[in-house]
């Protein structure tokens, strides 16, 4: 039996009606269609599918979508403003942040709470805080420096 679900994405309110075993990762994804937000592996062990929840950065494959009624999503789409990009999604453009790009929403989603959360002071707290987002391609190295010139 589905269930009413309240919550506001990217500061539109949405009324929802979900199955209670529904994520937020498929909520996100399949009923409102913000496939920005991507599925790795569904077991909260990638970060892929990183949002912010009332500010806080939560793995959304983890997260049921009962559990967030009446809270504050943020999603990969909700960061830009219009034309202008966020200052990290800029940063992650201009140090090459990324290759395949698979994992790049959760790294950003990550990277802007890693610094709204007071953990960018150096290299070693940087890669602490985002340890939870895997690259398979290995750009770790640009995703800090892009993180170290934002919070610069
Ligand atoms: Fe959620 Fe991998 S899809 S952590």
């Amino acid at each position: 039996e589905k269930m009413p679900l309240k919550m506001e994405v990217n500061g539109k309110l949405q009324n929802l009606s979900v199955e209670p075993r529904s994520t937020l990762l498929d909520i996100l994804r399949e009923q409102l269609d913000l496939t920005g937000t991507k599925k790795g592996c569904d077991h909260g062990q990638c970060g892929a599918c990183t949002v912010h929840v009332d500010g806080h950065r939560v793995n959304s494959c983890l997260t049921l979508g009962v559990m967030v009624n009446g809270k504050k999503i943020t999603t990969i789409e909700g960061l830009a403003k219009g034309d202008e990009l966020h200052p990290m999604q800029e940063a992650f453009l201009k140090h090459d942040g990324f290759q395949c790009g698979y994992c790049t929403p959760g790294q950003i989603m990550s990277a802007v709470a890693c610094i709204r959360e007071g953990h960018a002071n150096s290299e070693g707290e940087i890669r602490e805080y985002m340890s939870g987002n895997i690259c398979r391609c290995g750009a770790y190295p640009n995703i800090v420096n892009a993180i170290q010139e934002v919070k610069a």
